[in-house]
C-alpha cells in the first residue's frame, strides 16, 4: 500500500516497537498521531522525534476513546492507517489461590478488546478513504503459547483469530488488514524476560514498513517466521521448546 502522505494512528506508540515503527513511518512521509496513557512517555517521545503528535489515552476508557477519536477528526481530518499496537504482558500461575481477577480482566481488555473495539470505531471512515489499513500487533505467542503469560496468550491468539476474520470480511474493500506478529524484542514490556535473541524494534519495524508497502499481510520477522512453521510440523515438540526452563 501506499504510506506517503498517510495519517497513522499508533496505540501505545510512545515506546517501544509503537515509537520505532513512528519513526519508520514518518521516515515514509506518513503524519503519525500516537496514544498512551503516560503523559510523560508521550512527551519524552516528542522531544526525541518532535514530528510526532500526540493524544493521550487510555484505550480501555471508551470516554477517553471517543475524545480521541473526535480530536483525531477536528486536528488531522481523520486516519488513513490504525495501528493497534498498546499491549500488556502479565504472568500467572493458575494454581494461586489469590489470582489477581482485575488485573487479568485488564489485560484481556488492553490486548483483545481494545484493538477490536477500535477496529470497529474506526472502520467506517476508513471504508471511505481510497486505501486504508488497519494493522493489529499480536505475537509469535499467538501460535504457541509460553505458558507463564497464559491470558496474554490466550488474548493474542485471539487478535490473530479476529484479524483473519477481519480481513476476509473486508475483501473486496479498501481497507486492508494487516498483522504484525512480533518476535521477542528488546523493550520495556518483556523487560523481566531472561532470553537471548531479543530483537531491536527498530528492526522489526523497517521489516513491517517493507510489509506493508509490499502488501504482505501475515507479518512474521525472524523467530515468528521459524515458531508459525514449527508449529504446523511439531506443536507439541515447539510447545516445550518454547517453554523450556
Ligand atoms: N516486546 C516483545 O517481545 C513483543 C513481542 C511480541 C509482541 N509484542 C507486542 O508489541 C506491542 C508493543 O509492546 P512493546 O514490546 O513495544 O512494549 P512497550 O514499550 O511496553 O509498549 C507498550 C505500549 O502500550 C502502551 N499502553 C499499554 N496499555 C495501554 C492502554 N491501556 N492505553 C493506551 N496505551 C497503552 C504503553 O504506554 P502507557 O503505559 O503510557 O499507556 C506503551 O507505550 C504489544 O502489543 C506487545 O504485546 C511485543
Amino acid at each position: 500500500m501506499n504510506i506517503n502522505n498517510t495519517t497513522v494512528l499508533i496505540t501505545g506508540g510512545g515506546s517501544g516497537i509503537g515509537l520505532a515503527l513512528a519513526i519508520a513511518l514518518l521516515k515514509e512521509n506518513a503524519k503519525v498521531i500516537i496514544c498512551g496513557r503516560n503523559q510523560q512517555k508521550l512527551d519524552n517521545a516528542q522531544l526525541q522525534v518532535p514530528e510526532l503528535n500526540l493524544i493521550q489515552c487510555d484505550v480501555v476508557d471508551e470516554t477517553q476513546v471517543d475524545n480521541m477519536i473526535e480530536t483525531v477528526h477536528s486536528k488531522f481530518q481523520g486516519i488513513d492507517i490504525l495501528i493497534n499496537n498498546a499491549g500488556i504482558f502479565q504472568g500467572y500461575n493458575v494454581q494461586n489461590q489469590n489470582l489477581p481477577f482485575n488485573k487479568i480482566q485488564q489485560e484481556l481488555a488492553i490486548d483483545l478488546e481494545a484493538p477490536i473495539l477500535l477496529a470497529a470505531k474506526f472502520l467506517p471512515e476508513l471504508l471511505k478513504k481510497p486505501e486504508a489499513a488497519i494493522v493489529n500487533v499480536s505475537s509469535g505467542l499467538a501460535y504457541i503459547p509460553l505458558t507463564s503469560h497464559p491470558v496474554y496468550c490466550a488474548a493474542k491468539a485471539g487478535l490473530h483469530s479476529f484479524t483473519l476474520s477481519l480481513r476476509r470480511q473486508l475483501k473486496g474493500t479498501s481497507v486492508k488488514v494487516f498483522e504484525l506478529l512480533a518476535p521477542l524484542m528488546d523493550t520495556e514490556l518483556v523487560s523481566e524476560v531472561k532470553m537471548s535473541g531479543k530483537v531491536p524494534p527498530e528492526k522489526v519495524a523497517a521489516y513491517t514498513v517493507k510489509c506493508l508497502k509490499n502488501n504482505t499481510y501475515q507479518i512474521r520477522p525472524g523467530m515468528t517466521k521459524a515458531l508459525y512453521l514449527m508449529s504446523r510440523l511439531a506443536p507439541g515438540f515447539m510447545e516445550g521448546q518454547v517453554n523450556k526452563g
